[in-house]
């Protein structure tokens, strides 16, 4: 169906954590993941060549970017454009910031081509962006930016919107500076290969924390929820993935009164996400965090 043609279009998308199940759900395994308020914005105009702004900065054509601008653009047919980029996340730490970039764009472009784009074609459009910077991403991400909320997501599966019986508060903190995901899904790996029968073990407790968090969720049960986090925080430590930064960040998060914390992502440096009684209970774990000299943030995920 074609609509009206129009001078700017517009879009925006969610940043993302990871609950529980991170790497797990490289093998198969679900994991949950929750959208976050914070996220990305993008505004684009006809233009004669390809022009990028990130903030008030126009990113130079050798930038990444561009590459990754091209594939949304040959994905939904789209002339060039000048894009404006805004991001209220720390990009390159778990966060899901070029994810939300890449949605944020593809609606962005077809909001401007005045074409009515299915989910699907965003889809497709956001995934042939990730792929100029994370080779193979099992997906997650991109999913937790289309959405709101908390999904239940098993690779190469539609995700599953989780309803909850309460909303989340949570506090996120950037507690090292960020390890590459694919050095540490190979760390994995190796792990996997040296003992294959202890990490399935692992594996199927991870499986049942994710499953056990799900029917928390579903029933409001954050207290439990929060100790699962401690415990799938156990494990991933287990795989060599926490460092002395995020043990730190976690332990004063409990301090302050969190129910669980835990790393989010690829570990190895990066976040940790902490998980809040209320909303006056996430400022407070905040505090305590930047206390610690560390970038954090509280944010509510609505149910
Ligand atoms: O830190 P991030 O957002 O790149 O998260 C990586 C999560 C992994 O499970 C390790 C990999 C993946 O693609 O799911």
């Amino acid at each position: 169906m074609m609509r009206e043609v129009f001078e700017e279009g517009r879009g925006h998308a969610s940043g993302k954590v990871i609950l529980l199940g991170e790497h797990a759900v490289v093998y198969g395994t679900p994991a949950i993941a929750a959208s976050l308020a914070h996220g990305a914005r993008a505004v684009a105009r006809r233009s004669e060549t390809n022009r990028l702004f990130l903030g008030n900065k126009e990113l130079p054509q050798d930038d990444p970017l561009h590459p990754a601008l091209e594939r949304i653009r040959t994905v939904l047919g789209a002339p060039p454009v000048e894009l404006r980029l805004e991001l209220d996340l720390p990009p390159g730490c778990g966060l899901g910031a070029s994810a939300a970039l890449g949605v944020a764009s593809a609606r962005a472009l077809a909001d401007l081509s005045g074409q009515s784009t299915s989910q699907r074609r965003i889809s497709e459009a956001a995934d042939a962006w990730e792929k100029v910077f994370h080779g193979t991403p099992s997906g997650v991400d991109r999913s937790a930016a289309q959405e709101n909320g908390v999904l239940r997501f098993v690779r190469g599966q539609e995700p599953e919107k989780l309803v909850l019986r309460r909303s989340l508060f949570l506090t996120v903190a950037v507690a090292s500076p960020a390890a590459s995901t694919r050095d540490m899904i190979d760390n994995v790996a190796r792990l996997r290969s040296a003992n294959p029968d202890q990490f399935d073990k692992n594996l199927e407790a991870i499986r049942s924390l994710v499953d056990n968090a799900t029917a928390c969720l579903r029933s409001g049960d954050i207290r439990s929820t929060g100790r699962l986090m401690d415990l799938c925080q156990m494990i991933l430590s287990g795989w060599m993935l926490s460092t002395e930064g995020i043990e730190l960040a976690c332990a004063k998060a409990r301090e302050a009164g969190a129910l669980g914390a835990k790393l989010t992502g690829a570990g190895g440096g990066g976040c940790i996400v902490a998980l809040c009684e209320n909303d006056a209970m996430s400022r407070h774990v905040q505090d305590a965090l930047l206390d610690l000299g560390l970038e954090a943030f509280a944010t509510r995920v609505p149910q």
